[in-house]
């Protein structure tokens, strides 16, 4: 990769310095106690802030947390972050009311190097996300204004075009942090040349958010197997009726298109989970892909399809997994995304789990996470990655 990175900043010295470091501390938190439920990406960004906490930067660190409306939502507040983050690095983190108001600006002054200070959510700020350019560089004035050196280690944003994310690095010295670079060496081995066969396994609910990356992926690989809330939308493309199921009516003529083209490289759900409710107490049976009834909502993939998964897995060299393949949240409806993830920790091959979702099912079922070859903070992030597009993150640091 073109891109200067944290060596490259630590060589020329940070020590005095006040380092602003951009990283996605959007975590998901317990809707009733407001609790980390998974703070994975806090850990994931403490490599560098700890080389730069080590190295006697004045570190200030900024993120978003959910999608408040540029306005301060105090269910948004990154506080509980903050008391996590500093329980992980085992020092005080400071912590700014604001982002970029009187709050920030004393606490980034009173900063002693080695320091580290946490702004308030930036998209407490209606620049951050601002499609004018003009809005969103006034945002970036004042955020460039904390730092004279800028660290992305933000991997998870870097698809977004925002202030924080590709305005700031035009404005000061940048270079990518360890996390960026690490995720963009590991994606770039599966859009490269990667060993086969290789198998990408995609869950989550909308075909309509995987559609660009399917499409994108169908030359590439060698296998694409498909459950999640989204496989009920192909197996109507098949002629099947799905009950109750997540359905996208207006892009079954789109799955029934890509299924003829895909040469017979996708594999679906031969049966599923269903239950009569949306409940982790609703009765629920296995029932054959071809005989869902209609009163039945599909809520997981069976244990025959899990089968076939499992050994379309083993065979595999490389692969590539995004999102669950049920509603692993309620036990009934666990064993799919169970099922497959246990065949990607037992195949001998170099395996990437992308995606918020899939990470956390990762931790939450109590797998091992080291059994994995690489697990991306990046869920849209890597799908585009692997689309192929242009990241304004990434590009903003090349330059
Ligand atoms: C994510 O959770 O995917 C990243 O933090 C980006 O968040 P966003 O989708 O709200 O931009
Ligand atoms: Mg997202």
């Amino acid at each position: 990769m073109s891109i200067r990175n944290l060596d490259d900043l630590l060589a020329e010295g940070v020590s005095g310095r006040r380092v602003l470091v951009r990283a996605d501390l959007n975590v998901p938190l317990d809707k009733q106690t407001g609790e980390i439920t998974d703070d994975g990406r806090i850990r994931a960004v403490l490599p560098t802030l700890s080389a730069l906490v080590s190295a006697g930067a004045k570190v200030v660190v900024c993120s978003h947390l959910g999608r408040p409306k540029g306005a301060p939502d105090p269910q948004f507040s990154l506080r509980p972050v903050a008391g996590r983050l500093g329980e992980l690095l085992d020092a005080p983190v400071h912590f700014a009311e604001d982002t970029v108001g009187d709050s920030a600006r004393s606490t980034v002054d009173a900063l002693a190097d080695g320091q580290v200070a946490l702004l308030e959510n930036l998209r407490f700020n209606k620049g951050e996300t601002s499609k004018d350019d003009a809005e969103r560089g006034a945002f970036a004035d004042q955020l460039a204004a904390f730092g004279d050196a800028y660290v992305d280690d933000a991997f998870g944003a870097v698809h977004r075009k925002h202030a924080s994310v590709y305005d700031v690095p035009a404005r000061l010295p940048h270079v990518a942090g360890r996390l960026v670079l690490r995720e963009v060496e590991v994606l770039s081995k599966l859009t490269g040349q990667p060993e086969r066969p290789y198998v990408v396994v995609l869950g989550g609910s909308k075909v309509s958010d995987k559609l660009a990356v399917i499409e994108a992926l169908l030359p590439t690989v060698d296998r694409l197997l498909i459950g999640g809330g989204m496989c009920f939308t192909f197996l109507k493309a098949q002629g099947h009726e799905v009950g109750t199921s997540l359905l996208e009516k207006e892009m079954v003529e789109t799955c029934r298109n890509i299924l003829e083209r895909s040469e017979g490289k996708i594999m679906l759900p031969v049966d599923v989970v269903a239950a009569t409710a949306f409940s982790p107490d609703a009765d629920h049976d296995v029932f054959r892909a071809d005989g869902i009834p209609s009163h039945r909502i599909g809520l997981d993939i069976g244990p025959e399809t899990v089968a076939g998964f499992a050994a379309a897995l083993s065979q595999a060299k490389t692969i590539f997994w995004n999102g669950p393949m049920g509603v692993f949240e309620m036990a009934p409806f666990a064993a799919g995304t169970r099922g497959v993830a246990e065949a990607i920790t037992k195949a001998d091959a170099f395996s990437v789990v992308g995606g918020g979702d899939s990470a956390a099912a990762v931790r939450a079922l109590g797998l091992d996470e080291s059994s994995f070859g690489h697990i991306s903070t990046g869920g849209g992030a890597s799908l585009e990655y692997l689309e192929g597009k242009t990241l304004p993150g990434i590009a903003a640091l090349e330059k």
